[in-house]
């Protein structure tokens, strides 16, 4: 198992790429099932979740091409694929595909959209907290499938096709509001999507769903209307910058100082992240070019953020913000109201030196003049990355284990910052 090694204490300086969303780019990979035409996707990350979705679209019948390199383009340039499910072979996803990958298991909606069947192993993916697919199921009982759960599998059934209606999400979920979408494109009639989720990610797939044919008005605010067609075509469409992968550099820069350009990036993807990075002592200007994040000298602030839906500040940038905190000077409250649970961080923040006290939904963060370089694990995705940015800023080694977490979510990790100047290498471990 590969592990990442990390002497802190430089500051970073130089230019990062931004990559193509994961987020973004998952659902839409998952978009081909709903047609029988040629789905190019461009500014595709090449990251771990990525080649694991085509293993599963594959098993359903999706023809998978990439786009080979183009003159002048870098390694880390985002890729052009191609993706067609003339015919879907096979509705069911198995348990040792899907659990690997919670996202995956919106397939469900593309195949009884189109099929009028499908059988879905229950979801796995980063274990924070319980995370149900209650919503999920609610909103295609809307659209009229019938739901069972049989063996650890959803089996849903529609076999006269999906018809459209109102569904009422009780909490904003992303998973929902994407599954909600996709099955409204096909349905017969209208259906109004009420407390949808307005995360960007949302309205990529909703532009990509349009260019296929599909008739959304209202992605990006709490009410999407879906007027169904019947047949969806194929389209080219690029996938949005990672907000996450932004926000994740704009504190690495905050946390060590330095001058980073975060090129491509958008600000008005994560504004509420960024504006805690502007009141921690960083200063964050839109260039032409993409976002650029300086620190040159003054303390790390602290700075109190609670996580919630989009547009407030988001929870899969909560275990970085707080890896910022712990160098603050004085005290910070990080709340997080989304997952339970997801303070898995905490003690291997611990393990460097920080000092977190939980309190429920709350982590008190003192922070400390000085983090120590130590052995650490990766838990998830978004904490492992935490760890990364503790580890930039401590003295002496780190080791980051377990790094297949990283690999899920962030393209070229330590390329992006070996190349600003950090001292960071991947060692890798064979077996
Ligand atoms: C997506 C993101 C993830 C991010 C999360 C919240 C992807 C691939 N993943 O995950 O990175 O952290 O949004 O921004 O885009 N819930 C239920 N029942 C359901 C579904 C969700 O109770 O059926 C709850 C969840 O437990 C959680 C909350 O709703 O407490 C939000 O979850 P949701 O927005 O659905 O997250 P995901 O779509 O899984």
């Amino acid at each position: 198992m590969d592990r990442i090694r990390i002497v802190g204490g430089r500051p970073l300086v130089g230019r990062i790429p931004i990559s193509g969303a994961k987020n973004a780019a998952l659902p839409l990979m998952i978009a081909s099932l709903l047609t029988d035409r040629k789905l190019t996707l461009e500014n595709l990350p090449r990251l771990a979740d990525v080649g694991a979705l085509t293993r599963i679209l594959g098993n359903h019948g999706v023809d998978y091409s990439i786009d080979g390199k183009r003159k002048g383009e870098g390694e880390i340039a985002g890729q052009t694929v191609h993706l067609e499910a003339r015919a879907i072979v096979d509705t069911t996803a198995p348990y040792e595909l899907v659990s690997r990958m919670r996202a995956s298991f919106w397939v469900i909606a593309p195949l009884i959209a189109r099929m009028g069947e499908a059988r879905v192993s229950l979801p796995g993916g980063c274990a924070i907290g319980t995370r149900p697919v209650d919503l999920l199921l609610m909103a295609l009982e809307r659209l009229g499938a019938q739901i069972d759960i049989e063996a650890g599998y959803v089996v849903a059934r529609a076999p006269r096709g999906l018809k459209g209606a109102e569904i009422d999400f009780p909490k904003v979920t992303v998973g929902g509001t994407h599954v909600a979408l996709m099955a409204a494109t096909l349905a017969q009639g209208t259906t109004v999507i009420h407390n949808a989720a307005r995360e960007p990610e949302v309205g990529d797939l909703a532009a990509c769903l349009t260019k296929m044919g599909a008739r959304i008005s209202g992605a990006g605010t709490a009410t999407i209307e879906v007027e169904g067609v019947a047949r969806l075509g194929g389209a080219s469409h690029a996938v949005l910058p990672d907000r996450i992968e932004t926000g994740t550099y704009a504190m690495a820069v905050a946390m060590t100082g330095g001058d980073v350009l975060l090129e491509g990036a958008r600000a008005d993807l994560l504004q509420a992240a960024l504006d805690a990075v502007s009141a921690a002592g960083a200063t964050v200007v839109s260039e032409a070019g993409g976002v650029r994040v300086t620190r040159n000298g003054g303390p790390i602030r602290p700075v109190d953020v609670t996580t919630e839906p989009f547009p407030g500040f988001p929870t899969d940038l909560q275990a970085q913000f707080m890896a910022l905190m712990t160098r603050a000077a004085g005290v910070s409250r990080i709340r997080e109201t989304i997952f339970e649970n997801r303070f898995m961080h905490v003690q291997e923040l611990a393990r460097l030196g920080a000092h977190i006290r939980l309190d429920g939904d709350t982590a008190l963060v003192e922070g400390v003049p000085v983090l120590k370089g130590a052995p650490v694990m990766a838990t998830d995705l978004r904490a492992s990355v935490s760890l990364v940015i503790a580890a930039l800023a401590a003295e002496g080694e780190t080791i980051v284990n377990r790094v297949y977490h990283l690999d899920r979510g962030f393209e070229h990790l330590e390329k992006k910052l070996g190349a600003c100047n950090a001292d960071v290498e991947r060692l890798s471990n064979p077996g």
